[in-house]
């Protein structure tokens, strides 16, 4: 048989290239901790009815993503979507898709932008194309424990830039001055945040550009909370990556637009940045899905009125979350999220949050996640993203669970903290 590389092949030409030789592989060696949220939300999502721990907005269907078209249209458009062939899609993204991203950002291009399987494989990609293993990495915390637990998994060495409860959980700049240092590779944020519903401003993220810069360091900024701003509230920053340079959005379909059963995240950087992603996730899930990828352009065409919708269930579910905490001052207290749609919910009682977060799923059919997931006590983490009925009913059940906990005689406990991570 013949070799195939002695020949002067296309495969030949891509194992030779440059690009692909610095395209380094460390996923094979990678060993990595358990994604506690995920293995525990996992273990209650099918079995719990009443679900407001959920970091999204009520999902949408795809009758009512076309139901935003003209009947007429809307039907032409279903039309097409059943004829539409559903061989492999072009690797990045097609390129109405990625031109409607970039043109959501300042000065970008569509080949500035990758599309992915969500937020979540556009983060890894970035951490094994940006990272080395013995890199310093500066990263937020409490997070999506993705973005700690990837770097450490790679080998680098993790400072915990930590938000925390004695400070209404605001980020303190001049903390992560104190922590990025000239080995610093990598700065890793998210704004709106994930789990507290902390923002960074305009002027923090050209601060932290600043920073950045000043240490050759690269920041990924985890986006996947963008344009979920609070009614009424302050207005969300504009997304890191119109600062140009060295920053990176990284945005996904599934927390604002309430899509992520179509799994569509993105990464905006660099060209030569987002080529390697694209140069790596060959290897992981070659390309969007085609019917997602046309979902997700319809979905885009109507991005005001599916921000419309979110306002909507959010308006309704604060103000049934702001009451209930009135109602209850004694036993639990939140700081409300200032954008996207998470918050933690302290509470008062002697009970470590996971055995209280197992209790009320198993016995009131309700999910708030256990702080314990993202290393601190005497949290649950809420989300008010729910359909709003849902929403409420799941509060009244809290308040049964809680009721009857302290009726058996659960004390109230000490302060919280974090625990070790
Ligand atoms: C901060 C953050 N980043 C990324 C993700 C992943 O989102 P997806 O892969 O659904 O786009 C999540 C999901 O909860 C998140 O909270």
């Amino acid at each position: 048989m013949q070799d195939p590389l002695r020949e002067a092949s296309p495969l030949r030409k891509a194992l030779e290239s440059p690009s692909l030789t610095r395209t380094r592989c460390i996923f094979p060696s990678m060993k990595i901790e358990t994604f506690a949220l995920e293995r525990w939300m996992t273990a209650w999502e099918m079995k719990t009815p009443f679900d407001i721990a959920e970091s999204g907005i009520f999902p949408m269907s795809v009758r009512e993503l076309l139901a935003f078209e003209p009947s007429e249209e809307s039907g032409r458009i279903l039309e097409r979507l059943l004829d539409l062939r559903l061989g492999y899609s072009e690797a990045p993204g097609t390129l109405e898709l990625r031109s409607a991203i970039a043109a959501t950002y300042r000065d970008t291009k569509p080949e500035e932008v990758l599309v992915t399987t969500g937020a979540i494989e556009a983060n890894f990609l970035l951490f094994n194309v940006l990272l080395e293993p013995g890199d310093h990495v500066v990263a937020v915390y409490p997070a999506y424990q993705q973005l700690y637990s990837v770097p450490r998994a790679i080998g680098c060495a993790v400072a915990l830039w930590k938000l925390r409860p004695e400070t209404g959980f605001r980020f303190d700049l001049d903390e992560l001055e104190r922590l990025v240092t000239p080995r610093t590779r990598l700065i890793v944020i998210n704004t709106p945040h994930n789990p507290t519903g902390a923002m960074l401003s305009a002027e923090d993220l050209r601060r932290i550009d600043r920073l950045a810069c000043s240490v050759g360091a690269r920041i990924l900024s985890d986006e996947a909370y963008r344009w979920l701003e609070i009614p009424g509230g302050e207005p969300l920053a504009p997304p890191m990556r119109n600062l140009g340079g060295v920053s990176i959005s990284v945005g996904t379909l599934s927390k604002p637009f309430g899509l992520p059963g179509l799994r569509i995240g993105w990464i905006a950087g660099p060209a030569d940045l987002v080529a390697k992603c694209w140069a790596t996730r060959d290897y992981v899930s070659l390309s969007p899905g085609k019917l997602n990828d046309a979902l997700a352009v319809l979905a885009f065409k109507h991005r005001d009125r599916i921000v419309e919708r979110m306002q909507a269930i959010v308006r309704r579910n604060l103000e049934t979350a702001h009451a209930w905490f009135a109602e209850h001052a004694d036993v639990v207290s939140w700081t409300p999220p200032r954008g996207g749609l998470l918050a933690l919910l302290r509470y008062e009682l002697d009970m470590p949050s996971l055995d209280l977060a197992n209790h009320l799923a198993e016995k009131y059919g309700v999910m708030l996640a256990p702080g314990s997931a993202f290393g601190i006590e005497n949290h649950l983490r809420i989300g008010i993203g729910q359909e709003p009925e849902t929403f409420a009913e799941g509060l009244r059940r809290t308040s049964a669970c809680l009721a009857d906990l302290r009726a058996s005689g659960t004390p109230l406990r000490a302060s919280p903290g974090f625990l070790s991570s």
